[in-house]
């Protein structure tokens, strides 16, 4: 018998007083329960779904960044050899010209100074040879970005990293906000202030998922409070004794007193559907516990919010 089912019936026959006319009732209270409970298996089945949609979507992820990274290296070296080889072009070009220049000046030579020049004419060196180092100090700029973004995916995804290790959260904190620029960058610019931190026992790719969220929360904030010049996020981190704490601060809208108590709660979410589930403060909360540390805010309504994430050095074991 279904365990709901049992409970309702022992009940039921615990009261002496359960007449035949008190079934009605005593039947539409158990629907009530198992359509509940039906409400929440579908949600954990939901739940459960997405999870492992983005955990299939991170290994992707991860898998085209590690595929990425080999091209955008022989992009990136191919780059400097043409760089360096135009750049010996160019200076053999400009000897070219001066002895063009010399040769004009010997009788008898028109025929070949005056082919020298319309070639170079023609190849338009004159209007090449400056452009060139800007052209390829843009080009090389670009692969930086891909190559730091393509690394920064392939880190921040840990598609098999399951274990807890001392970690780096002053690159963690890099990564992620390489990682999740396309959240913020049209709200807000980002200042981080990194302190000297020591390695810190955790699992990354856990910890990271929580500094995602509480980014794009911040930029949200800010987003909603709707004003013409950019917003500021600025994430830091401090060591405080045996912790260290990385704080994430907005100048957004802040939490209002009545919504303050509930942001942990699964599920609750003051944004419309699509743009958020109610589920990232939550996750995080229980990613920051199992870690043995704190999640923990201050806000001020339309002035802004900080959150601070603590951590203790040594890991959960330590801090018990
Ligand atoms: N920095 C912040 N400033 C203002 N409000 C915030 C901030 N961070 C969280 N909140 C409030 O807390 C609620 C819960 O946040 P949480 O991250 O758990 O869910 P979400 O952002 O709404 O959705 P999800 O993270 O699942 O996409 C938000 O809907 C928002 O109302
Ligand atoms: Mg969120």
């Amino acid at each position: 018998m279904h365990p709901l089912l049992a409970r309702h019936l022992a009940a039921a026959q615990a009261t002496p007083t359960t007449a035949p006319s008190d079934w009605p009732a005593f039947l539409d209270s158990l629907d009530a329960a198992l359509t509940a409970e039906a409400a929440v298996r579908d949600r954990i089945d939901a739940e459960l779904r997405l999870a492992q949609k983005l955990e299939a979507v991170g290994q992707l992820a991860a898998g085209i960044a590690h595929e990425l990274n080999t091209p955008i290296q022989y992009v990136g070296d191919t780059l400097q050899f043409l760089e360096s080889s135009v750049a010996q072009i160019r200076a053999y070009g400009l000897v070219a010209a001066a002895v063009t220049d010399e040769l004009a000046r010997q009788p008898g030579c028109e025929a070949p100074v005056a082919r020298l020049r319309e070639a170079a004419e023609e190849a338009d060196l004159e209007y090449l040879f400056p452009r060139l180092p800007e052209a390829f100090a843009r080009a090389t700029e670009g692969v930086e970005r891909v190559g730091a973004l393509v690394r920064a995916v392939k880190e921040f995804a840990h598609p098999d990293e399951l274990e807890v290790v001392p970690s780096d959260l002053n690159r963690a904190v890099e990564t992620t906000l390489t990682v999740a620029k396309n959240e913020y960058k049209y709200v807000a610019r980002v200042r981080t202030e990194l302190g000297a931190v020591p390695p810190v026992t955790c699992h990354l790719g856990q910890i990271t998922q929580v500094l995602v969220n509480l980014v794009v929360n911040a930029a949200h904030a800010i987003a909603d409070a709707r004003r013409a010049e950019p917003g500021e996020i600025v994430v830091r981190t401090v060591r405080d004794g045996s912790d260290v704490v990385i704080s994430v601060e907005d100048d957004g809208v802040g939490i209002p007193p009545e919504v303050q108590p509930r942001i942990f709660d699964p599920f609750f979410t003051t944004k419309e559907v699509g743009r958020g589930t109610g589920q990232g403060l939550a996750i995080a909360h229980a990613v920051v516990e199992r870690h043995g540390g704190a999640l923990t805010f201050s806000t001020e309504l339309g002035r802004g919010t900080t959150f601070l994430l603590r951590l203790p050095i040594g890991g959960a074991v330590a801090a018990r």
